[in-house]
């Protein structure tokens, strides 16, 4: 009998009309909400719940052996935390095997913030290091059908989201971009409805929480963001590799999906898809909120300017400081709930330098605007190196990127 993973039973969805109470305590994370209870996300909680792997220092240094090169922020501090079946993906690969990666983007809107990044800089490092070919969906059909856009409109941001993740310095010879309103039919679509018929509509209930108000278009999207795990996909990719290994980046809320995938592979005579798995990035006022696209002043987006970092930062970064300088001396900073090292964790690369500010500032020596003014230099230049790449893309790229071809060297 083939395995099948806890999906839908242990793990039922919890919404947010379930009660007020409810709501309350329990911190609901799922594709389309992600709302803490008290005190932030518990990361902890959510792998238990969902039933993933704790990704510990062992498997962290097993990474770094084997790509020999240190291993990257997000994975020395714990951002990318939790995943599923890391350590066939690492057998397999030391014994000179090879596998591919998936990740994707739903293009809901223009311009990408902070927290839409750190998904493609980490699959971008694991392509370097691992020198792996890759495949980047972009669902304009799933905001097509979650979001008010038309048709038109998420093609047009899909093409121009596009554009954010090629300046992430993905390597054309390695990469295949594609949109699901140009890419499926074929053997993509012939995947989709096998993963369809293994899929019960109470099944989807359980793990996405449909209703029945809902469309059936919700309904029948799953299998969309599920077969590209499977590598008859993507036959001018992959064609007599039928049971190549995917290895997907993602955060942790796109779980759902993959328990689903990782559920009907077998029973479809295909190989599990292992995973990777970060945590949110948080809002600017703090863990408890989430980042929105209708509130500007929540986020830092890559097309923010220095000056508008700035006082993004220096305004709304919630801090963990104290009210007073005298009192701040005194007590020091919490930093467990100060966003400005939240974000200097993600993105200050020196691990000797990022260690120093906290010991001041948490002993009280170093004042929350200093903090802030490190925080700001290091978001200043991150974002105009992005926005110097971004402007290098070219129409002709993306038709690059995203042409149905073969990569004769993806593995070299
Ligand atoms: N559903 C994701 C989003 O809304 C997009 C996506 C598609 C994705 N396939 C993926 C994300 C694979 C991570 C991994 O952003």
């Amino acid at each position: 009998m083939a395995a099948t993973e806890s999906v839908g039973t242990e793990v039922s969805f919890v919404r947010k009309e379930d009660g007020e109470a409810a709501a309350e305590e329990q911190q609901v994370v799922n594709p389309w909400e992600v709302s803490a209870g008290k005190g932030g996300i518990d990361y902890d909680k959510l792998v238990d719940q969902f039933g993933c792997q704790r990704l510990d220092d062992a498997l962290v240094a097993r990474v770094a052996r084997l790509t020999a090169r240190p291993p990257h922020r997000f994975l020395r501090r714990g951002i990318f935390f939790a995943h599923r079946d890391l350590s066939e993906i690492l057998d397999l690969y030391e014994r000179g095997e090879r596998f591919y990666l998936y990740t994707g983007r739903g293009p809901s809107s223009e311009a990408l913030h902070l927290g839409h990044l750190i998904p493609f800089m980490f699959t971008k490092y694991l392509q370097d290091a691992f020198k792996v070919p890759l495949v980047i969906q972009l669902t304009d059909d799933e905001k097509f059908l979650w979001k008010n856009l038309t048709v038109e409109e998420t093609k047009r941001l899909a093409r121009e989201n596009a554009k954010d993740i090629i300046a992430c310095g993905f390597d054309v010879e390695r990469t295949f971009i594609f949109s699901d309103f140009n890419y499926v039919g074929g053997a993509f679509y012939e995947n989709m409805v096998k993963v369809a018929r293994c899929v019960t509509y109470n099944k989807v209930v359980g793990i996405f929480g449909f209703t029945p108000e809902d469309h059936i278009g919700k309904i029948g999207f799953p299998p969309v963001q599920a077969v590209p795990s499977f590598p008859s996909s993507f036959p001018h990719l992959f064609s007599g590799n039928d049971q190549l290994r995917c290895l997907i980046p993602c955060a942790i809320d796109q779980d759902p999906y993959f328990r689903m995938t990782r559920d009907v592979a077998p029973r479809i005579g295909y190989q599990k898809p292992s995973l990777i798995e970060s945590r949110f990035f948080p809002a600017l006022q703090g863990e408890n909120t989430k980042m929105s696209a209708s509130d500007p002043n929540s986020a830092i987006y890559v097309t923010d300017s220095a000056k508008e970092i700035k006082t993004k930062v220096n305004k709304y970064a919630f801090s963990g400081g104290q009210d007073s300088i005298e009192l701040h001396r005194k007590l020091g900073a919490n930093l467990d709930v100060d966003v400005p090292i939240k974000y200097l964790n993600f993105f200050l690369e020196d691990d000797n330098e990022l260690e120093h500010i906290k010991k001041e500032y948490k002993e009280g020596r170093m004042l929350t605007g200093e903090v802030k003014q490190q925080l700001v230099a290091v978001l200043s230049e991150l974002v105009a190196r992005h926005q110097r790449a971004r402007a290098q893309v070219t129409e002709e790229m993306v038709d690059a990127f995203m042409a149905v071809r073969p990569l004769p060297n993806m593995f070299g």
